[in-house]
């Protein structure tokens, strides 16, 4: 039978995670204080979580027989940094030896510096709603980059602000727990300063050192907003207004150093392009009705209820694209699925949008690697291509994760794996 490629993906497939989410190891820091205070919903400990700090060895090796050559790792502050201004040796070696295992099986690395979790040394300062601590977070980011050396060329330096100050300063779910919009809006003015300064130096530091192929973004939560009813004027107005006060404030400050109303700019911040790559990490679509996220009904939704909306990934890339055009780094994509019952369809329909969008997309990271510790949820919101039996640690690649590696070692999907994978499945609405 003629196996013709039915989508191409010409750009490099990963997998993404986020330190919290795996490392586990009991680190002091905001989640694991979240967790003491009882606000993670399903009681799981972030000190377990995939106890990736012990079993990393492993989990590379796993990545590396599935075909994946690129991985975006994130790094703990707090357990690099557990005091201000006092590094762990230890902690640095971990890191080390980590990095040159995945370089050792030829996985490439994108690290990222900031992924949702703070110090608590950090926090008890003001984190991120304080901008006397911009250059604290770069103090932390100087001593990583000249500690990875040449081993790491490729930074995120923060994860979605926006979530991080919607979630944590607006909606009150995530530490520290506030309600408050303004200080949602200064975390994001604070967070964005701190990506275009990281930009400025990591650049620096990597040039002084001889260093070459540096590449520096940010990753952006964008998703596509739409009215929940296209008809209705009001719920027009509120996209748009929504989806400017969310992401489009946001990309503008961090892509372009471009800061405009609500967000401020802090006073050493110069404008000019301020990423090398467009990170976008896409999941779902807002159908909104008032100033708040919304949801349409009867649409394909995965098991946490987020619209699934496979041409938004497209739609996304290429907004943002239109503003600064750059190398595009999907680096999240993937879906709440916990039986594994439309990850491969998900996956299929993104890449196939990607690869007819004609965007240079040169990267692909799925969210996630492995099932891991999902913030709020805990344990009980599965995104990952491996399954892990939380109470063993029992790793196993899931029917999407085998689809994965067929993709990678095909340069695509063909009619054979489409009908293998993705056709006996289909979204629930
Ligand atoms: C975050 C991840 C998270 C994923 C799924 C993204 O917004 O960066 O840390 O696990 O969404 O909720």
């Amino acid at each position: 039978m003629d196996d013709a490629k039915i989508v191409e993906v010409g750009m490099v497939l990963g997998v993404a995670s986020s330190a919290t989410q795996v490392e586990g190891g009991g680190v002091p820091h905001t989640w694991s204080d979240w967790f003491d205070r009882g606000r993670v919903r399903d009681g799981a400990d972030p000190a377990v979580a995939n106890e990736h700090f012990c079993r990393w060895r492993d989990d590379i090796d796993l990545m590396a027989e599935m075909g994946v050559g690129a991985y975006r790792l994130g790094i703990e502050w707090a357990r690099l940094e557990p005091e201000k201004g006092r590094y762990d040796g230890a902690a640095a070696a971990w890191y080390l030896g980590l990095l040159g295992y995945m370089r050792e099986r030829g996985i490439a690395p994108l690290v990222t510096l900031h992924h949702f979790t703070n110090p608590l040394w950090f926090e008890a300062d003001g984190g991120f709603a304080n901008y006397a601590n911009i250059p604290v977070f770069l103090g932390f980011v100087e001593y990583a980059v000249r500690l990875f050396g040449d081993l790491a060329a490729e930074y995120v330096t923060v994860n979605e602000p926006n979530v991080f100050a919607v979630q944590g300063y607006h909606a009150g779910v995530f530490p520290p727990g506030l309600r408050s919009m303004r200080a949602a809006l200064r975390v994001q003015s604070v967070m964005a300063s701190c990506h275009v300064l990281a930009y400025d130096l990591i650049h620096r530091l990597r040039k002084e050192a001889g260093f070459t192929g540096t590449r520096v973004g940010f990753a952006h939560h964008a998703r596509v907003f739409r009215p929940l009813s296209g008809g209705n004027l009001w719920h027009r107005f509120c996209a748009r207004f929504v989806k400017y006060f969310f992401q489009g404030a946001l990309a503008r400050a961090c892509l372009l150093g471009d800061f405009r109303f609500p967000l401020k700019r802090f006073a050493s911040v110069k404008r000019g392009p301020k990423a090398d790559f467009i990170g976008l990490n896409y999941y779902t679509r807002s159908s909104v009705s008032s100033f708040a996220d919304g949801m349409a009904g009867g649409v394909p939704a995965n098991d946490l209820g987020w619209e699934i909306f496979p041409p938004g990934i497209a739609e996304c890339a290429g907004d943002l694209y239109a503003l600064l055009p750059v190398p595009i780094y999907v680096t999240e994509n993937g879906t709440c699925d916990n039986g594994d019952l439309f990850r491969c369809r998900y996956i299929h329909d993104h890449l196939k949008a990607l690869s007819e969008s004609r965007l240079p997309v040169q990267r692909y990271y799925h969210w996630s690697f492995t099932d891991n510790f999902e913030w709020c949820e805990g344990e009980s919101a599965r995104f990952g291509l491996v399954h892990v039996d939380f109470r063993t640690q029992k790793r196993t690649v899931k029917k999407s994760g085998r689809f994965y590696s067929a993709i990678i070692a095909a340069g695509g999907i063909t009619a054979r794996m489409f009908s293998e994978f993705v056709e006996p499945e289909v979204y629930r609405t």
